[in-house]
């Protein structure tokens, strides 16, 4: 996709939750609502335990989904992101997020992301203090804060986590998105919201509703998202 993170506020469904024997057109009912981010969870059995999917499913969405003016925002749960980096942007990834507790070379994974034309996204887990992310500020466009642990889909938003976002919002700089991501609906996104969070990453709430493109406009308009 050509430019920059799509702006404003945007609700982001997670197709970790989709069903994924009708993928694009789970994918393509959102975005037919007006979702223009589309999150893709990748974990590797080892940084969490389950394993989900890996480059070939950005692969299979990225030509749809650009096609349809979206941008594919992937969530690396993987130890040691630097060196699948490469593999994920030449899939199709518009951004990627790499998690602060998965590497000691945050600042140089980051780096491999802008160097490989992504938009690059720092991940925090609920315990990593908000602090921890400010030496490598200038290195990360999209601060992605967990509001549960990750590695599943479907768990209650971790209340605390709004305290959180104030605080990182208050920490960074204008231009970094602080992204929230686990447990979020028409509720949480609102508090969120009103935070400082501007990408809303929600998987059961959209694809576990009998209608996800209802869902995901509910959810939008609760955040205030476009
Ligand atoms: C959790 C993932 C999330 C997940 C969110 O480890 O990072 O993106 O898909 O799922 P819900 O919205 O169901 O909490
Ligand atoms: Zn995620």
């Amino acid at each position: 996709m050509g430019g920059g993170l799509p702006e404003g506020r945007r609700v982001a469904p997670s197709i970790l939750a989709a069903d994924w024997s009708r993928m694009w057109e789970q994918v393509k009912s959102v975005m037919d609502a007006g979702a223009r981010v589309i999150h893709v969870d990748v974990m590797d059995g080892h940084f969490v335990p389950p394993i989900s999917m890996g480059p070939q499913m950005v692969e299979a969405l990225s030509d749809h989904v650009h096609d349809a003016g979206g941008w594919l925002d992937v969530h690396l749960m993987i130890d040691r992101p630097e060196h699948q980096v490469e593999s994920f942007a030449r899939a199709g990834a518009d951004s990627i997020n790499i998690h602060w507790e998965a590497t000691p070379h945050v600042h140089y994974a980051l780096k491999a992301v802008r160097d490989a034309g992504c938009v690059p996204g720092l991940a925090i887990n609920p315990a990593t203090p908000p602090e921890a992310v400010t030496a490598a500020a200038d290195m990360f466009e999209i601060l992605l804060c967990m509001t549960v642990n990750p590695g599943w889909g479907g768990q209650p938003f971790i209340e605390t986590s709004t305290d959180k976002i104030q605080r990182l919002r208050s920490l960074l700089p204008d231009r970094v998105a602080i992204t929230v991501d686990g447990g979020i609906d028409a509720q949480t996104a609102g508090r969120c919201s009103g935070a400082g969070a501007r990408l809303f990453v929600a998987g059961s709430a959209v694809f576990g509703a009998a209608d996800p493109a209802e869902a995901y406009t509910q959810i939008a308009v609760a955040a205030g998202a476009s």
